[in-house]
């Protein structure tokens, strides 16, 4: 008798306290639905990994395969990208990229890159870490404070304390900086055909903007890990695997 309430009891109160003590259940999955038959779910848990570098590091195209594999592997993952990813964002995206809009000032840059970015985080980032999503993003503030802070030689401070406006003080669990030569990042892209109003800055421009990232890895060696952008693309990629499967793992 007990045993049979036992097995009846078990899939109903299991979902809840799975849900209630452990981890929340990304909406998508109905309140009560079995997780313990599929134990993948149980070891997802929610994880926020930003792409960082200066112009032809690569970032882009290494995403889509890192999702692939990540998902292979069980995880929930949700790639996105900076500036963009939501119909606000994209639009505001296309207005700084513009490379008729010569005469943009750089604190409307500034500006214009929080306000993609506040839309994005409310709408698209926090949501889905708190079901417990890997949310992997192709840009995020550490760009800001690259390009606008270093890169234009704006107020470092006054440029930090928009971005924590803008993000509402969420900071990725893990920034990886795709490191390569200002240079050699300029002629592949240039080669790629995505030249865009940032693109076209200064060589000057763009070396304040790899200086910067290095000393952000210098000033937040726990959060950032610098991989060389320079190797062929396979090994990038496998070192780009490597790294993430170790922290999640942590
Ligand atoms: P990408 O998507 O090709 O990397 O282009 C994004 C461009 O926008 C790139 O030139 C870097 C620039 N950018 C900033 O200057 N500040 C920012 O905050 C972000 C997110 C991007």
């Amino acid at each position: 008798m007990c045993t049979c309430f036992y097995f009846l009891l078990f899939p109903i109160f299991t979902p809840f306290l799975f849900q209630a003590f452990i981890k929340p259940l990304p909406l998508y999955f109905p309140r009560f639905f079995p997780v313990y038959l599929f134990p993948c779910l149980l070891y997802t848990s929610p994880m926020f990994i930003t792409l960082e570098g200066p112009e032809g590091s690569g970032k882009t195209s290494h995403i889509p395969y890192l999702v692939e594999y990540l998902r292979e592997k069980g995880h929930i993952v949700f790639p996105t990208r900076e500036p963009g990813g939501t119909i606000i964002g994209e639009q505001i995206r296309e207005v700084i990229h513009d490379l008729k809009n010569v005469e943009m000032h750089p604190r409307t840059e500034t500006l214009l890159y929080q306000a993609a970015r506040a839309q994005i985080v409310e709408q698209v980032i926090k949501p889905r870490l708190a079901d417990g999503e890997i949310v992997i993003s192709d840009r995020y503030y550490d760009s800001t404070i690259a390009y606008q802070g270093y890169g234009h030689q704006q107020d470092l401070e006054q440029v930090r304390g928009l971005v924590k406006y803008a993000t509402g003080g969420l900071v990725p669990d893990l920034t990886i900086l795709l490191d390569v030569d200002v240079e050699e990042g300029l002629k592949r892209k240039k080669k790629d055909n995505e030249w865009n109003r940032l693109d076209a800055y200064t060589v000057e421009f763009h070396q304040r903007v790899r200086a910067g990232y290095l000393e952000m890895v210098k000033a937040e060696p726990s959060r950032w890990v610098v991989v060389d952008a320079g190797q062929k693309w396979e090994n990038v990629q496998e070192e780009l695997r490597k790294l993430i499967i170790e922290r999640l793992k942590k």
